[in-house]
């Protein structure tokens, strides 16, 4: 099949077809996943709760991202692939630049870094460089520590009105998609109107442009308690192949994530 790119995607969301991404930290489950037809792969820095043990995201480096980026690469069968930034890997322009940089030459083709208008300095940077970028609102891991837990985020009038005037800066700036983790529905629906570039959800409600999950979620691998949002497709298909096709196919018809998996 052909490689997606970054105008592809934008030409789905522009057309109204809902588009698929899943994480991915390795090369087997890379083949299997672009090959099954998701569209975007992220290797997310959850690989540091779900591959290290970690508590968080927030001890993995940049030379991890690397190493898991290339192995993801060397599987890859034209899916679209992001690349986190690590916690404390962009916080000037200038580290923003030099990790993008490392990310891109270990094989991703777009960025992913949490936060808001703070970073449209560095998006713009990104975006003379060449860099494509989603910038990740909402609940962003990274920031488990000011938030006191992983709560879900825009949830008050001021806080939802915010994060639509921050999401607006961020494409303004050159950001080519945005993810947003853990907000109502409808604020969910609200950004996805408000900007021109795609808007992938998680835990976001049904209008994003875009769906995403953790990949050991989805196949219900696990072992703890798994978020509202998380559907286990495992459960349902018993194998992985029906799984992934459930979740492409749900993910188009706009049935999944239905109203249990979303926040009011
Ligand atoms: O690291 C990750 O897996 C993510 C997704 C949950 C969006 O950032
Ligand atoms: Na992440």
């Amino acid at each position: 099949p052909k490689a997606i790119t970054v105008p592809a995607i934008k030409a789905m969301a522009a057309n109204g077809e809902k588009f698929t991404m899943l994480t991915a930290y390795d090369a087997t489950f890379s083949s299997l996943l672009s090959g099954l037809g998701v569209e975007t792969l992220l290797i997310g820095d959850s690989l540091g709760m779900v591959v290290q043990g970690q508590e968080s995201t927030l001890p993995v480096s940049v030379d991890e991202m690397v190493y898991h980026v290339q192995a993801v690469a060397r599987g890859n069968k034209g899916a679209l692939l992001v690349a986190d930034m690590p916690f404390n890997s962009y916080g000037t322009v200038e580290q923003c630049l030099d990790t993008a940089g490392k990310l891109m030459q270990a094989g991703a083709h777009m960025v992913k870094l949490e936060g808001g208008a703070w970073l449209c300095e560095s998006v713009t940077a990104m975006s003379r460089m060449g860099i494509p970028s989603c910038v990740h609102m909402g609940l962003t891991p990274q920031s488990v520590n000011k938030f006191g837990g992983y709560k879900v985020q825009g949830r008050e009038d001021d806080a939802a009105k915010a994060m639509i005037n921050e999401a607006v800066a961020v494409a303004e700036a050159g950001a080519d998609f945005i993810l947003l983790e853990c907000v109502p529905s409808d604020l969910g629906k609200a950004i996805t109107e408000a900007v021109p570039v795609p808007v992938i959800g998680i835990g976001a409600g049904n209008d994003t442009d875009g769906q995403v999950l953790v990949c050991y979620d989805m196949l219900g691998l696990t072992q703890h308690r798994l978020p509202k949002f998380v559907k286990n497709y495992m459960q349902v298909h018993g194998n992985y192949e029906a799984a992934v096709t459930a979740y492409i196919q749900e993910v188009k018809a706009k049935t999944f994530p239905s109203k249990e998996h979303g926040f009011e």
